[in-house]
């Protein structure tokens, strides 16, 4: 069986665009995050990564007929009008169905044979998705539709509230990766069944001792008094007793106690309603439209991958996958066409590498990519910056900067903005420029949510080895996600 809708491709077509290698963060480069509309970037990574990829999670656009903002933050102000565009989901139903019948056809081939894809959608297009991995991966790959209920009640006027997505599950081949994972038991069930306590407070079910009807056999022995025939030795019995593991009944019955600490908890079912969506007031918030919460991914990542696995994400958003990877021990490829996305994830990243850094754990770095047709910047921006020598060490002063506004966007020169440093979102300084070469982070400093000030002055104090004229390159990232860099020479004495 198959699904057929106008313009269904029918040949593979790859078009080619290499990878370049702009910028390097952290020691080394086994993670990925790339830039670039993903028909670009799955056939270039094929030839490298070609049935190397343990686990794929995409949560593509749902064609849910809007686009998709963010807010607008500058300098210290508040959020303010307008938002800043992070991606658009205004789709024709043909041409959705061919973007992702050719993006997970080269995700196949990506693949390794113990692989998973898990594939995000809603009611929208999750049963022409269905049909479709059904035909690219084979029915026999289908293992699971989850369905995570993301929120308790909706107010539809017309009809029944929307209270959940759709995650398909499929595997490469019978033979795949699987951690059976378990959650908490319902509190019914906890009350019913393990409804002693004992002298701390644990709880705890009186379980069967008896044999009786069991067909594995069992033991005959008095037991305090009582005869019966056992399911475990006397010797058992004893070590248990000693233990402090047999609850005795009012009748003087043995039983054991089985306790709710010990037990793993209920296996994970296909139905998920106990991970709530990124709310306004979440802590994990970043400000990405449409952001999934990291439990959602740690489940997934932790049934179907091991550590030092290879997990993408071809539609990554706020990186959510990535971040997930990496605090579990995975290696990552992370790809967005947006440029807002780059930067959300940019800096999340960098963030946990920080937070690893503080608890002495290991950060493993990552390269950023992008496709040879990233659009170019519109416009120059004003800049201005200056080397602080200090004790043979040096420093850079941003002393100006305002990125080209357009027109819509000139009512914020309204707005009480101090200067145009208020619209630097995040800099950074490679000390050892080369033309050609990557952009090496030696530094960088940004703001976030909660944290709205932002260094103008670096404090890495940085020192030469050998003395006479340098180059650095200063990354500047401004509120509305637009990358630019700046070289300027220095003179280190010795
Ligand atoms: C639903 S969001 C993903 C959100 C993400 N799971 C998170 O937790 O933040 C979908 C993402 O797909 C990206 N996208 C859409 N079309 C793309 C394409 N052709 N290539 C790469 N990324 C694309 C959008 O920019 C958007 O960030």
């Amino acid at each position: 069986m198959e699904l057929v809708w106008n313009g269904k491709p029918t040949a593979e077509v790859l078009p080619t665009s290499p990878l370049a290698k702009v910028e390097q963060i952290g020691g080394g480069d086994r993670n990925w995050l790339i830039w670039g509309d993903n028909q670009l970037v799955l056939p270039a990574l094929l030839e490298q990564f070609q049935g190397q990829i343990d686990l794929i999670y995409i949560d593509p656009p749902f064609a849910v007929g809007n686009n998709f903002t963010m807010p607008l933050q500058i300098g210290c102000t508040p959020e303010t009008a307008p938002k800043v565009l992070a991606y658009q989901d205004i789709w024709d139903r043909d041409a959705y169905l061919s973007m992702l019948f050719e993006r997970l056809t080269l995700m196949r081939r990506l693949l390794s044979n113990q692989g998973s894809i898990y594939v995000h959608l809603d009611s929208r297009m999750s049963h022409y998705a269905k049909v479709i991995l059904d035909e690219i991966f084979g029915v026999d790959n289908f293992r699971a539709e989850i369905i995570w209920k993301r929120t308790t009640a909706h107010s539809d006027a017309h009809g029944y509230g929307q209270i959940h997505d759709n995650i398909l599950f499929y595997t490469k081949s019978s033979q795949f990766t699987w951690n059976r994972l378990h959650c908490a038991y319902d509190s019914n069930y906890v009350m019913k069944n393990y409804r002693y306590h004992d002298r701390n407070g644990r709880r705890f079910m009186a379980d069967n001792l008896s044999a009786s009807g069991l067909k594995g056999g069992g033991y005959h022995y008095s037991w305090k008094g009582k005869f019966g025939f056992w399911r475990c030795p006397e010797t058992t019995m004893n070590h248990l007793d000693q233990q402090g593991k047999i609850y005795y009944t009012t009748s003087g019955l043995p039983r054991l106690k089985r306790y709710l600490d010990e037990m793993p908890g209920k296996p994970l079912q296909s139905i998920w309603d106990d991970i709530s969506v990124i709310s306004s007031r979440s802590q994990e918030r970043l400000g990405y439209p449409t952001q999934k919460p990291e439990a959602l991914l740690e489940r997934i990542i932790q049934a179907s991958s091991n550590p030092q696995d290879l997990v993408a994400d071809f539609f990554c958003g706020s990186g959510t996958t990535g971040i997930v990877a990496e605090r579990l021990g995975r290696r990552w490829i992370m790809v967005d066409s947006s440029q807002m996305a780059i930067h959300t994830c940019r800096k999340r990243v960098i963030e946990l590498y920080r937070r690893l850094q503080k608890q002495t754990k290991p950060d493993h770095g990552f390269a950023l990519y992008r496709t040879g047709n990233s659009p170019a910047p519109a416009g120059m921006p004003l800049f201005k910056a200056q080397p602080i020598y200090q004790d043979r060490t040096v420093d850079i002063q941003i002393i100006e900067f305002l990125p080209p506004l357009s027109q819509d966007l000139e009512k914020l020169r309204e707005q009480p903005i101090a200067n145009g440093l208020d619209f630097i979102d995040f800099w950074a300084i490679d000390f050892h420029w080369q033309p050609g070469q990557p952009f090496q982070h030696h530094w960088q400093t940004y703001r976030t949510r909660k944290n709205r000030t932002l260094k103008t002055i670096s404090d890495r104090g940085h020192s030469y080895t050998t003395p006479g004229p340098h180059t650095i390159a200063i990354k500047v990232i401004d509120a509305f996600g637009g990358d630019w860099n700046f070289v300027i020479a220095i003179t280190q004495g010795c």
